[in-house]
C-alpha cells in the first residue's frame, strides 16, 4: 500500500473541525492544571503501564555518541529525562506549549543536576534550523495536533539519517480490543479525575480523550503516514493492536 499524503491531510482537516476548539482553548487549560499530578494520574489511569511503556520506548532508542535530540510536546520531560538517563552524553532540547508542564519538568530535572534546554512554543512551527537533530521524540501528544504539519516539521529539523521516534496510544486495529478499550477509557479517566480532584476543564476532556481515539490512526496507518512524509526504514511495534504503539522512522541520508 502506498497512500497519498492528501488522505492524511484530509483527515487532519476533519479532526480539526471536530476538535480544533478543544485543542485551542481547553487543552492549554488542562495542561496548566495537571503538571503536579500528571505522572501520578497517568500511573493510576493506566495501572502503571504508561511509565513502563515510556521507559521501554526510550530504552530502545539508539543514539550516536554526543547526539543532539529534540523532545517534541515534552510535557513534564517524561521522555527527555529518560533520554538523558540512558544517554548521559546527549544534548537534549525540548519544546511544549505549556509553560506550566515545562516548569514542573525543569523542577524535577534540576534535582538531578542534568540539563534539558526547554522552549515554550507551538510545535506546528518548530523554532529550529533545518537538519539540526540526530533524533526527535514525540510521545502521547499527536492526537492534539495537525499530524501532517508537525511530522513535516520534524522531518525538516532532522539531519539526513536522523531518526524520528514516535510513541502513542493509537486506535486499536482489532475491534475485539477497541470495544472494551473504549468502554474502559472514560471510566478510568473519570476515576482518575475524581481521585486527583481535577478541574472542570480536565473533566470535560475525558469525553474528548475517548472521542479523539475513534478517528485516530491505527499503527498501520501511522506507518503509511510516515512513509508518505518521506521517512524510510520504518519500524512499528504495537501492544494490544495499538493501545500502545511505537514507531521509528529514518530521514533518508540523501535528503536535504
Ligand atoms: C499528554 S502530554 C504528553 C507529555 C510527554 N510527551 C509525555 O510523554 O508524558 C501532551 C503534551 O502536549 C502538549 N501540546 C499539546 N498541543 C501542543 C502544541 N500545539 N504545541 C506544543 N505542545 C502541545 C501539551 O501542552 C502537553 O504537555
Amino acid at each position: 500500500m502506498n497512500t497519498n499524503i492528501g488522505v492524511f491531510e484530509d483527515r487532519d482537516v476533519v479532526r480539526e473541525q471536530q476538535f480544533g476548539a478543544i485543542w485551542r482553548d481547553l487543552i492549554p487549560k488542562v495542561f496548566a492544571d495537571v503538571p503536579k499530578y500528571y505522572d501520578k494520574g497517568n500511573a493510576i489511569a493506566s495501572l502503571g503501564l504508561m511509565s513502563l511503556w515510556s521507559d521501554r520506548f526510550v530504552k530502545n532508542i539508539k543514539l550516536p555518541e554526543g547526539a543532539i535530540v529534540l523532545d517534541v510536546c515534552t510535557g513534564t520531560h517524561e521522555v527527555a529525562r529518560r533520554l538523558l538517563k540512558y544517554n548521559p552524553n546527549a544534548t537534549v532540547l525540548a519544546i511544549d506549549r505549556s509553560a506550566e508542564m515545562i516548569e514542573e519538568g525543569q523542577r524535577v530535572i534540576a534535582k538531578t543536576g542534568l540539563t534539558i534546554d526547554a522552549t515554550v512554543g507551538d510545535v506546528h512551527t518548530l523554532p529550529y534550523d533545518d537538519a539540526s537533530f540526530d533524533a526527535v521524540t514525540l510521545q502521547f501528544s499527536t492526537r492534539h495536533l495537525r499530524v501532517v504539519e508537525v511530522f513535516r516539521e520534524i522531518y525538516r529539523v532532522l539531519k539526513p539519517g536522523g531518526v524520528f521516534y514516535h510513541s502513542d496510544m493509537l486506535r486499536p486495529s482489532s475491534i475485539i480490543i477497541e470495544k472494551p478499550y473504549m468502554w474502559y477509557l472514560p471510566l478510568f479517566l473519570n476515576l482518575t479525575a475524581t481521585l486527583m480532584r481535577s478541574t472542570e476543564e480536565s473533566r470535560q476532556c475525558v469525553t474528548y480523550f475517548s472521542e479523539s481515539i475513534k478517528g485516530y490512526l491505527t499503527p498501520a496507518e501511522m506507518t503509511e503516514l510516515l512513509r508518505a512524509i518521506g521517512f524510510e526504514n520504518i519500524e512499528e511495534y504495537s501492544f494490544m493492536t495499538g493501545v500502545f504503539s511505537r514507531h521509528s522512522a529514518q530521514k533518508p541520508m540523501t535528503a536535504k
